[in-house]
């Protein structure tokens, strides 16, 4: 269901480059209830990020739903709901709408958190 091998993301910053996700292998199972647990800036928002085709990878692979998160986000994204951390959803926005609806492709993002630089 979903599979990574050797995920990894770089940012580069004016002080240098940060491996925000350095070779993150997993195997999720169909029907499994999994927690993706770390301290702050462990690097599970951008593990997520890659994983819901909000952000390509360094390198490495993913598929989730046996689609390719890099050569078919399309595919991907019509499968899966997602909302980052922190969001400011209100209950009548478009975004919240979609994302309430597993399978119709919504991938929504706004993160009040360690992301909001981006
Ligand atoms: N867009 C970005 N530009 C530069 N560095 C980033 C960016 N996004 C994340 N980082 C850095 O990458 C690392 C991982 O951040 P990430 O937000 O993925 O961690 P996290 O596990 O989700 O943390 P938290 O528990 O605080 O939400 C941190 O050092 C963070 O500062
Ligand atoms: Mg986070």
């Amino acid at each position: 269901m979903i599979h990574a091998r050797d995920l990894a993301r770089t940012f580069k910053t004016k002080a240098g480059s940060v491996e925000a996700v350095r070779g993150l292998s997993l195997d999720v199972a169909e029907g499994e209830l999994v927690a993706f647990l770390g301290p702050n800036g462990a690097g599970k928002s951008t593990a997520l990020r890659m994983l819901t085709t909000l952000l390509p990878p360094s390198s490495g692979s993913a598929s989730v739903g046996g689609h390719d998160v890099v050569s078919d986000p399309a595919a991907v994204r019509r499968q899966i709901g997602y909302v980052g951390q922190g969001t400011q959803l209100g209950p009548l926005s478009p975004g919240a709408r979609r994302a309430g609806k597993p399978g119709q492709g919504a991938a929504h993002e706004h993160d009040g958190g360690s992301e909001a630089r981006r």
